[in-house]
C-alpha cells in the first residue's frame, strides 16, 4: 500500500471481527511504533498489549462514554510514556500512536484511538474517578508510566469510507 493510500483509507474503526490478530503482526505494529521520532530522543513510550477477553472487558469500563467496544475488540495497546523520561511523554505518546494505527492500515486491520489521560470514568462526574485511575486498578502500570490513550485494534467488521475531500487548504495561512 502506498503512503497515500493508508492516509486516506485510515478511519476510526469500532466494529471488529473475531478473528484474532497474529503475534508476529503485533510486533511488526509496535516495532513501527517504536520508530517514532521523540524529544530529545528520550524514546519515551511503553506499551502494554492486552488480549486477555476479560482485561479487554475491564478495559472499556474505564468510561462511561466512548470506550464501551473495546470490549468486543480481539486487542487493545495501551500507550504509556515515562514521566521520569521527559516532560513531553504526551507529544512523545502521540506520535507512536499515530504510527501504530496507520501500520495497522498497512497490514489490513483498523483500529480506533480510545482517549484516557484527563478523561473522566463517568462524563456527569468531571471531578471523580479517572479513567487513569481506574486503568492502574486494573493493569500493573509502573508507577512513573502514565497511560495516554489505548489504541482498540482488530479486522474491521464492515467498510467505512474515506473521508471526502474537504476545503482544508482553506485552514491553512500562507506567507
Ligand atoms: C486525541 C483523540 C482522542 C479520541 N478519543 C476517542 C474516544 O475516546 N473514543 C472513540 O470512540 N474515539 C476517539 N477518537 C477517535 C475520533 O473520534 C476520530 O478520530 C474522529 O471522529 C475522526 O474520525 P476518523 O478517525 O475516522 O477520521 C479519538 C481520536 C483522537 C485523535
Amino acid at each position: 500500500m502506498t503512503f497515500t493510500e493508508i492516509l486516506n483509507r485510515r478511519r476510526s474503526i469500532r466494529r471488529f471481527t473475531s478473528q484474532k490478530i497474529d503475534r508476529n503482526l503485533i510486533d511488526r505494529l509496535l516495532k513501527a511504533a517504536f520508530t517514532a521520532p521523540s524529544s530529545k530522543n528520550t524514546r519515551s513510550t511503553r506499551f502494554m498489549v492486552v488480549e486477555n477477553p476479560d482485561l479487554l472487558a475491564r478495559i472499556a469500563e474505564m468510561r462511561d462514554f466512548g470506550s464501551a467496544f473495546v470490549k468486543d475488540a480481539p486487542l487493545a495497546i495501551v500507550v504509556l510514556g515515562d514521566t521520569s523520561a521527559t516532560d513531553l511523554w504526551v507529544d512523545n505518546c502521540a506520535i507512536s500512536a499515530t504510527i501504530l494505527q496507520l501500520a495497522a492500515v498497512d497490514e489490513g486491520l483498523g483500529s480506533c484511538w480510545v482517549h484516557v489521560n484527563g478523561r473522566p470514568r463517568k462524563r456527569e462526574e468531571p471531578d471523580g474517578e479517572t479513567a487513569t485511575e481506574w486503568l492502574r486498578e486494573i493493569l500493573p502500570i509502573p508507577e512513573n508510566w502514565q497511560p495516554l490513550c489505548v489504541i482498540a485494534l482488530g479486522y474491521p467488521d464492515g467498510e467505512i469510507k474515506p473521508h471526502s475531500e474537504k476545503n482544508d487548504l482553506e485552514q491553512v495561512i500562507r506567507l
